[in-house]
């Protein structure tokens, strides 16, 4: 995909024309690569075109621009932020909190009551989006040039925070106007994209609107939730303070004063409106705005419709709080914006919010509860966790009244007591944590600083083993390993879980039992378990046995990676898994590595090595992997050699997209077997998906599949494609 890259200029051209090249090629691929999520180019290739742009540049100090992906990380660390006047206010907006459908019906009213409709008139429409939970920026781009960065504010006037959103690297330093003309050899931009700037649509030549002299972008900077769970377990692991959520963590990087800790911080932005624009013609509706956007190369968040009035408002309504926790970012709400600019512009403004516009709200995500008790569990690797026991709370949709404290360092440091009014959060799948203290609400009688081994009295309170800590580690562990049925418990937890073996039924609850009953003591007897011997336990019914009996038999069908994920080895997370599965191909290999071999996979370190070899070196665990063997667990195997040939299998080098629900395939089995078969599972459909995969209720993936041309297949096409045949689209 080499259509919007000019070709290269000839080896003896001025060396202005090389670094022009450079830059425009490096924003292109950063594009695709941080926006699109479609990289197009391996790491190491983009690294040496990356440093031949530096090479020119500290040779031609001249030629050294401000868009210049070289300079991304600079400037000084500052005194303060100076104050920037914005040319066109940054408004709030009116929040609805009535969190039921409701909020979206009175909208719609007032909307239709302001303009004067009646019922004879048709529903109004508006762009509904997400309320991303961030910080507002405003970014002042002039002649397509990233120029100024400010925060909201007042409203009136923020603050310039230009060096550290520089760092942000979804944010583009140039706008994508000059590289959407049909360069030489190359091709137009997709249809939408060109009406959407308001260039005439077909046609022969199309007229080419010039760079506009001022454009501002505003939008919001976040931190998505996986980056915000790394970021605090790297500060749990150097026994640093932890983060409390990932918009105060946003917004603390982007008012930091020195550009160097910003860059550490891996942020995100959507864009979602204009301030001051000269020299453009705005597209007709917000919907074109965002769609203009897209062209211009700023993230625009795909979770967005153009609605039909209430009832569409009422039905985004209830799809995002759905969808709510499975999105990879915290949203408080949604925002619904009449589309229509010219109907925007009648309705205008109140003091300080548009008419046009306004938040409905979902539950919170945060919470203020009392702390009534710290108890101990013991995890699958014996690691002690403390949990707080909580007055119960409603919190981001479910009544939450246990939460992690994660271990005892952390509730140290946040000094939780029993008594204290405590801060709970629970957002997405993320198990619910305690965040903080109110110490302005701390009682009197409040309890003692917490101490687990003194708790303790140093003895595992399930098995009575001892508990030790290694050095450097922040975790205390029971030293029972599997002869404590709370690690065997959650062991077979584990096991059952849905990207490992996957058997349905294996819950909390039997687990439990099975364990309390003597009934199972090592994992392969899960695999000798008989209808007869389950409903033996308490409140298990006969069709409840079949079931997991069958469940258990369905699942004996795995992959190498599912297998060696769910054996539950320590540091072997999924990801490691499936490399070492790649890598080796068959589970002797594995098992018979030595450290350094174990170290050419990629991502695997000296820690993990040690670790695998750990569990292998223990004969125990050799005769678990036989006998599970010996129950009828099966995968399939390779020589080792496939990684080299990885380019033969049937999707290398494909992106598929999958949306909807498929008729038999469940999300992550299908995307096991698009990645075993070589190729890649994106989020979003771009031009560079090769194949989108729609099912039952497939949503705007679909269109704009159909909109980009991109071949859509339903289950059937992509079994095809996964056993090597070219599918009928
Ligand atoms: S539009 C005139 N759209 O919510 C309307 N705001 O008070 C201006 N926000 O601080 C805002 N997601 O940071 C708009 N999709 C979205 C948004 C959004 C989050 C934030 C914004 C602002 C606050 C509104």
């Amino acid at each position: 995909m080499t259509d919007l890259i000019p070709p290269a200029p000839a080896p003896d051209a001025p060396a202005a024309e090389h670094a022009a090249w450079l830059r425009a090629t490096l924003a292109q691929h950063a594009h695709r690569y941080y926006v699109l999520d479609a990289p197009s180019l391996p790491d190491a290739e983009y690294d040496r075109l990356f440093q031949a742009l530096q090479a020119i540049e500290a040779e031609h100090p001249e030629l050294r621009t401000a868009d210049s992906p070289t300079q991304r990380v600079i400037g000084q660390v500052l005194d303060g932020l100076a104050p920037v006047r914005h040319a066109v206010p940054m408004l709030s907006i009116e929040t609805e909190t009535d969190t039921t459908a409701q909020g979206a019906l009175a909208f719609d009213e007032r909307v239709r009551s302001a303009l004067k409709l009646t019922e004879a008139d048709p529903p109004v429409r508006y762009a509904a989006e997400l309320k991303f939970d961030g910080l507002a920026i405003n970014l002042r781009y002039e002649a397509g040039v990233l120029v100024q960065a400010a925060t909201r504010g007042d409203g009136e006037t923020g603050e310039d925070v230009t060096q550290n959103i520089r760092t942000i690297s979804q944010i583009p330093l140039r706008l994508m106007w000059a590289p959407m003309l049909p360069a030489e050899g190359g091709s137009l931009p997709p249809e939408g994209a060109r009406s959407a700037l308001g260039r005439p649509g077909g046609g022969t030549a199309p007229t080419l609107p010039a760079v506009p002299a001022v454009i501002e972008i505003r939008g919001e900077v976040y931190m998505r939730r996986d980056d915000f769970e790394r970021l605090n377990e790297s500060q749990r692991e150097k026994g640093e303070k932890t983060y409390v959520n990932p918009r105060n963590t946003a917004a603390g990087a982007v008012r930091q004063l020195d550009p160097a800790v910003t860059a550490q911080r891996p942020l995100s932005f959507y864009a979602y409106g204009v301030g001051e624009v000269q020299g453009w013609d705005l597209p007709p509706s917000h919907a074109g705005l965002l769609d203009a956007f897209v062209a211009m190369g700023l993230p625009v968040c795909a979770d967005r419709v153009v609605a039909e009035g209430a009832q569409g408002l009422v039905d985004f309504h209830a799809a995002m709080g759905a969808k709510r926790d499975a999105l990879p970012f915290d949203i408080d709400g949604v925002v619904y914006k009449v589309d229509d600019r010219a109907l925007q512009q009648q309705l205008g403004f109140k003091t300080r919010e548009p008419r046009w516009a306004v938040a409905h709200k979902y539950p919170a995500q945060e919470q203020l509860t009392r702390l009534l008790a710290i108890d101990i569990q013991v995890g699958r690797t014996g690691k002690m966790t403390p949990v707080a026991k909580l007055e119960p709370v409603f919190v981001g949709g479910t009544t939450v009244s246990n939460a992690t404290l994660h271990n005892e360092d952390e509730a140290r440091r946040k000094d939780v007591r029993v008594g204290d009014t405590v801060i709970v959060r629970r957002a997405g799948d993320v198990i619910p944590e305690v965040v903080g203290v109110v110490l302005e609400r701390r009682p009197d009688d409040v309890g003692e600083p917490f101490d687990l081994y003194a708790r303790l009295g140093g003895r595992c309170p399930v098995c009575a083993s001892p508990i030790a800590r290694e050095d450097g580690e922040v975790d205390w562990r029971c030293t029972g390993g599997l002869t404590c049925p709370a690690q065997r418990k959650q062991a077979l937890l584990h096991w059952a879980g849905r990207r490992m073996m996957d058997i349905e039924g294996l819950g909390d609850k039997v687990v439990e039992q099975l364990v309390d009953s003597g009934l199972i003591r090592t994992l392969p007897e899960l695999y000798k378990l008989g209808v007869a011997k389950l409903v033996e336990l308490e409140r298990y019914g006969e069709k409840s046995a079949q079931n997991l009996v069958a469940a258990l038999d369905a699942s004996k069908r795995t992959t190498l990676a599912r297998f060696v994920y769910a054996l539950g080895i320590r540091h072997v997370g999924e990801a490691t898994a499936k490399d070492l599965a790649r890598h080796f191909g068959a589970m002797d290999r594995i098992m018979d590595a030595t450290e350094e071999q174990l170290q050419a996979v990629r991502d695997v370190g000296p820690v993990v090595a040690r670790s695998l070899r750990a569990f292998f070196d223990q004969p125990h665990h050799r005769e678990v992997v036989e006998q599970l063997r010996a129950a009828g667990i099966v995968w399939d195997e390779h020589d080792g050699s496939a990684e080299m040939d990885a380019s033969m299998l049937p999707l290398a080098g494909k992106t598929l997209v999958l949306t909807g629900t498929l008729p038999t395939l469940g999300r992550d089995a299908a995307r096991d077997l698009v990645e075993a078969a070589g190729g890649k599972v994106a989020g979003s459909v771009s031009k560079k998906t090769s194949y989108v995969i729609a099912g039952a209720e497939a949503g705007s993936k679909l269109d704009k599949a159909r909109e980009l041309g991109i071949p859509v297949l339903d289950e059937d096409g992509l079994r095809a494609l996964l056993g090597g045949q070219t599918p009928r689209v």
